[in-house]
């Protein structure tokens, strides 16, 4: 079992095994402890063939714990207040106490409304979450980033809240449709650009791997959960590294968003058609050329990325213009006093950030586009 240790003011682990998930509640009486338990998940996870809610109920309930479960209809739709407040309401319904906990069995969707629960349900109780999708496992499960969406933008309210226990187990991965799956894979990649190349090999051969995409035998599902097992491992090393010092995001944290300013606004512009992987992986590629053109990073390195990113088999040519994207740019989240932190790659595994004026976004981005 890979066993993470994640820095904070409360420092909490994250366990990754294949066949974790029966073993659930063993470990979260262990660490978060309380005696009831409230399980958040989707209803496409609720009603997976491998049946995690069944497994995650049976497993809390061996522990000793009291458990209510509640579904919400699978999708970004459901991350707004109106699911928040019918959380909430049957949290209290059920009776949960301050030293109950919050379970989130799902993606970055349930984790970050049942973060967000947990974060604000008698002014914050414990929450465990269990990541079943690649990005949420790589990404949204850990840090302590919760929100819900509100009809003007995303993320909109929120609140920092870090989990008390993260538990991963990859075999839940395997159900996952292959562009749910390449969300995961665009954020693996970023780390990869911003800190760790090695983990770009392993990914590919975690993907070479998957029964889907391989011949469907079990030594395949299991050498590809082991891969994954790295893969996860050596990319929430890398958000913690960032993450640790400044949760609520002031300084380095920002590495993280490599990707997102130009991706983020060409998501918007789809009004989130376009998957945020695809977004966040065009928008790597996007960015790493606006850098090349501004002189910060080598062309060769803004090649290199178009390449990999490529060859994932993500699209590299925007769908839109540049005088689409301004209106989402401008109002990025991350300018200050009209500068923001330009991710600049140095070299695949390196990069480092460059105050840059707000003003020149525009700019920016039409060097990123190969606009004049
Ligand atoms: N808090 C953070 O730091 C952070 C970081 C990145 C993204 N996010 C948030 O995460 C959300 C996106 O997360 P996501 O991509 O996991 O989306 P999601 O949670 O909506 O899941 C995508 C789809 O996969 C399905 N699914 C989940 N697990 C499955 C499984 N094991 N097998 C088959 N299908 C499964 C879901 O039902 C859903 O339909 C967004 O709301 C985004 O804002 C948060």
């Amino acid at each position: 079992m890979k066993e993470l240790d994640i820095r904070g003011d409360r420092p909490y682990k994250m366990l990754i095994e294949p066949g974790l998930l029966p073993e659930a509640g063993k470990y979260i009486s262990h660490a978060p402890g309380g005696s009831r338990a409230f399980v958040l998940t989707d209803s496409t996870v609720a009603s997976l063939p491998s049946m995690p809610l069944a497994t995650i109920y049976r497993s809390l309930t061996e522990a000793g714990y009291q458990v209510s479960t509640c579904q919400l209809p699978a999708g970004e739709s459901s991350k707004n207040p109106t699911a928040y407040l019918d959380v909430v309401s049957m949290m209290a319904d059920r009776g949960l106490q301050p030293t109950d906990i919050l379970v989130a069995l799902g993606g970055g969707m349930i984790g970050d409304l049942g973060g967000f629960a947990a974060a604000t349900y008698m002014r914050g109780i414990k929450c465990v979450q269990i990541p079943t999708t690649f990005l949420a496992a790589v990404d949204s499960s850990v840090g302590g980033k919760t929100a819900i969406d509100l009809p003007q933008g995303k993320n909109l309210i929120g609140a920092f809240w870090e989990p008390s226990l993260v538990l991963c187990d990859p075999d839940l991965l395997l159900t996952l449709p292959a562009t749910v799956f390449m969300d995961g894979c665009a954020e693996t990649i970023k780390y990869g650009i911003l800190k760790d190349p090695e983990i770009i090999a392993l990914l590919r051969q975690a993907l070479e791997k998957i029964p889907e995409r391989s011949a469907k035998t079990s030594d395949s599902a299991d050498n590809a959960t082991d891969l994954l097992c790295q893969v996860i491992a050596r990319a929430v090393t890398t958000k913690e590294f960032y993450v640790h010092g400044d949760v609520t995001d002031k300084g380095k944290r920002g590495f993280l968003n490599l990707g997102h300013l130009l991706g983020h606004a060409i998501e918007a512009w789809s009004c989130f058609s376009l998957s945020h992987g695809q977004s966040v992986a065009m928008g790597m590629v996007l960015e790493a050329r606006g850098c090349a053109a501004l002189g910060l990073t080598s062309s060769d390195t803004a090649d290199e990325i178009r390449e990999l990113v490529n060859d994932f088999g993500f699209a590299i040519d925007p769908p839109c213009t540049v005088q689409d994207i301004l209106p989402y740019l401008v109002h990025d989240k991350r300018i200050r006093n009209n500068s923001i932190g330009l991710i600049v790659p140095d070299s695949i595994g390196n990069c480092h950030m460059e105050p840059y004026p707000a003003d020149e976004l525009e700019k920016f981005a039409r060097l990123g586009f190969g606009e004049q």
